[in-house]
């Protein structure tokens, strides 16, 4: 009687594959093992040899090509947890063996990229969500209808701060600060405030001895209302002060003001890319799968950040670069 039950509801799981299986997917695997309506079902990496140890390490099937892992039909969805150069290609391919997508996030190099597979998505009638986890979280959905409601007031300054050291060969997999952090702060900008009516981009290189990447950059967003954003991130340092900015949304309004921040939970333990684990940063992948798996496969809605909201934010990611390539600013 027990084991019919735990079949039963082991089959009724939505049954996930990984396309990928490196430091990011530890983050997913915690995060799904905490999810009761999903479960790992293969995975594929080409590195043979970390397959095997992740196989081992989750007990889970590995399979030997991306086609096998797409082939299995009792796979429903797919989790795109590869370098970003190969996101679309992969992403594509899975939603054209008719999986649903969860892409990691930048989701695209290119903007003709997004639009494809937003196009297919839709074609297919399957999700493809931009693994933007950092909006995912209680607390941030918390900030968002306060700020809607009009808690704080007038809002007139926001500021979006991010400063955990990455060393060169971490950095060297990365496609630099913009595309990897700016990226994360202006979708939740974005999933905050809305549209922003112009932008000002800043990036330097400044601990990095070899790798040609900038580790730090500050874009300012000026509001259509004539509020003002900061969003800054750096790989060059991380923030050893009293009440460290590792991950701070600060939020100054002229009826009151708020701060969320990952520092009130912080392990002794490296998971994933990061040298010691931040809690709330773990929980968002959990919250993340959670709303993959119940409100959009099963409940057919759209995700909180979309693909054209993906768009949009490379768009300002390809415009930050190019501005501060151009180094756009008054020289003193
Ligand atoms: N959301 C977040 O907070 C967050 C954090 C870290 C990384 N990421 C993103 O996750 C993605 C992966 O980053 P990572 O740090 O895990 O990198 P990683 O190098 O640790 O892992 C990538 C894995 O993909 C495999 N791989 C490469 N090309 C492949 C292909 N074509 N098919 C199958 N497997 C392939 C590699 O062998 C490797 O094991 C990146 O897009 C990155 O931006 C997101």
């Amino acid at each position: 009687m027990k084991t019919n039950r735990t079949n039963a509801s082991a089959a009724s799981k939505i049954k996930i594959g990984f396309i990928g299986c490196g430091a990011v997917a530890e983050l997913h695997y915690q995060g799904l093992m905490a999810c009761p309506d999903a479960a790992l079902a293969g995975i594929y990496d080409s590195d043979p040899g970390l397959m095997k140890r992740r196989s081992g390490e989750w007990n889970v099937a590995a399979f030997e090509s991306l086609g096998a892992l797409l082939n299995d039909e009792a796979i429903k969805a797919v989790f795109v947890l590869t370098p970003v150069d190969s996101h679309y290609t992969n992403a594509m391919a899975a939603l054209n063996a008719g999986k649903h997508v969860l892409v990691e996030k930048p989701v695209a190099g290119a903007l003709h990229e997004i639009k494809e597979m937003a196009a297919l998505a839709e074609a297919k009638g399957l999700q493809c969500m931009p693994a933007h986890n950092y909006i995912y979280s209680p607390d941030m959905y918390r900030l968002r209808k306060n700020i809607k409601e009009g808690c704080f007031g007038r809002i007139p300054v926001s500021w979006f701060m991010y400063h955990i050291h990455h060393n060169e060969e971490l950095c060297a997999r990365y496609p630099g600060i913009v595309r990897q952090i700016g990226t994360h702060l202006l979708y939740t900008h974005r999933y905050l405030f809305g549209e922003p009516a112009s932008m000002t981009a800043h990036t330097t290189r400044f601990l990095y001895p070899h790798l040609d990447r900038d580790d730090q950059m500050m874009l300012t967003l000026m509001m259509p209302d004539g509020s003002m954003s900061n969003l800054f991130a750096s790989f060059a340092v991380t923030d050893q002060s009293t009440n460290p900015w590792s991950f701070v949304v600060k939020v100054l309004g002229t009826r009151g003001s708020t701060q969320l921040s990952w520092q009130d939970v912080v392990l002794n333990r490296a998971l994933g890319t990061l040298s010691c684990s931040y809690g709330r940063y773990e929980e968002t992948y959990e919250h993340e799968i959670r709303y993959f798996i119940n409100e959009c496969i099963l409940g057919g809605t759209p995700p909180l950040s979309t693909l054209w909201d993906a768009l949009k934010v490379l768009e300002m990611v390809i415009r930050a670069e190019e501005d501060a390539r151009a180094k756009r600013r008054a020289f003193i």
